[in-house]
């Protein structure tokens, strides 16, 4: 996608994007990241061409989807899959398994009905389901949520999709279950060169899902920060990435703590900048100039972009010290601008992104 803003009503001040970017190459694995409403599931339906953009393109095989007809068009949705966060929604509940399957390779024709059973074997044994005729006659009220998104992804891999959109597909699903799924997501990029998008906002999942692969971080409808997953998260350059690695859980006690009271402002002081960088209202790295105009991205590693003013800001993973310890510490701003102070050294005044607050 090109450029991209996507508005649902005209009325609303902010896009819920705002000029996105994004390019999927055939087989690869990308992740998408972010808070809850910063507009992921938005991103996926653009993608998947079940909303359109405001404006901006959503190209596919270098063609504005909007723009095919006929043949093309057919051929465009079955080539764009979506997957969603809850299988049992998704599946129609009056029709087996094996109705819901077989009814998308027939009318793709992808299967005829006397070779039909085949193929439904096999597509259940690529998804790891019982391929056997019994277990195609269940339906969905009678399957584990597990076995149920195995069979959402089994349609959605059924009519060959070059790009499989997975929007929180283990969100629903118990921990022990998610690898398993996110696994099997994997093997088809894997061994048949599917592409990805997988869609969370649990950066422990992604970071699972998309080794070797690509990452973007999302914030309030904008792409912050982009790159190789193992080099964004080794060496985060966004404010608000070095915020949500910060975030995974850790061992040490009073670490989580002081973590836990930067997230509890964070949702306090959680709206967005108007006119300049989104993420300026909360990071305690903004300057006059990060309010003023929104940062275009640069590239800081190869193929590592970051949409900040001030990347080289941004302190190494795991080095910020307790709280009350905090001078000279990495996010203690003293440290960056001269004149600006500490404020509060208890929890209580955590503020945005760590443990400071630039105050003038
Ligand atoms: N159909 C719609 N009409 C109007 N506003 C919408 C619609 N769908 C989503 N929104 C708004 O757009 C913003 C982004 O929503 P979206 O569902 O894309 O976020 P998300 O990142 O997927 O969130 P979550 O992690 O909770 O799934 C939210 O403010 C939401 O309220
Ligand atoms: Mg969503």
């Amino acid at each position: 996608m090109d450029n991209v803003t996507h508005r649902y009503s005209a009325a609303v001040a902010r896009p819920v994007l705002d000029r996105v970017s994004l390019a999927i190459r055939a087989s690869e694995v990308v992740s998408l990241v972010g808070e809850s409403g910063c507009g992921k599931t938005t991103l996926g339906k653009l993608i998947a061409g079940l909303e359109r953009p405001s404006s901006g393109r959503v190209r596919f095989g270098g063609r504005d989807i909007w723009s095919l007809r006929g043949k093309e068009a057919k051929a465009w949705r079955l080539s764009v899959q979506l997957v969603h966060q809850d299988p049992y929604a998704s599946l129609n509940p009056g029709l087996t398994i094996g109705s819901t399957l077989g009814a998308g390779l027939v009318h793709n024709k992808l299967a005829r009905h006397h070779d039909l059973q085949e193929h439904l074997v096999a597509l259940m044994r690529q998804v790891g389901l019982d391929a056997t005729p019994e277990f195609l006659r269940r339906y969905p009220h009678q399957l584990s949520g597990g076995q149920r998104q195995r069979v959402a992804i089994a349609r959605a891999i059924s009519v060959r999709p070059q790009l499989v959109v997975a929007d929180e597909v283990t969100s629903m699903l118990d921990v022990s279950l998610r690898v398993s799924i996110l696994d099997l997501l994997r093997s088809f990029s894997e061994e048949r060169g599917v592409a990805s998008l997988f869609i969370s906002h649990d950066l422990g999942v992604v970071r699972y899902f998309s080794q070797g692969g690509r990452i973007l971080i999302m914030f309030y409808g904008v792409v912050v920060e982009e790159g190789p997953t193992e080099e964004v998260i080794a060496h985060p350059r966004h404010p608000y990435t070095y915020l949500l690695l910060e975030a995974v859980p850790v061992p040490n006690p009073g670490l989580a703590r002081q973590r836990a009271a930067a997230r509890a402002s964070e949702v306090l002081e959680g709206e967005p900048s108007g006119t300049g960088c989104v993420y300026s209202n909360r990071c305690p790295f903004a300057e006059a100039k990060c309010r003023d105009s929104r940062p275009e991205a640069v590239e800081v590693g190869v193929g590592h972009w970051v949409a900040c003013y001030f990347p080289e800001r941004v302190p190494a993973v795991g080095s910020v010290p307790p709280v009350g310890e905090g001078s000279g510490g990495p996010l203690d701003v003293r440290s960056h601008e001269g004149g600006a102070k500490l404020v509060g050294g208890s929890t209580g005044d955590v503020r945005a992104g760590g443990i400071a607050s630039v105050d003038g």
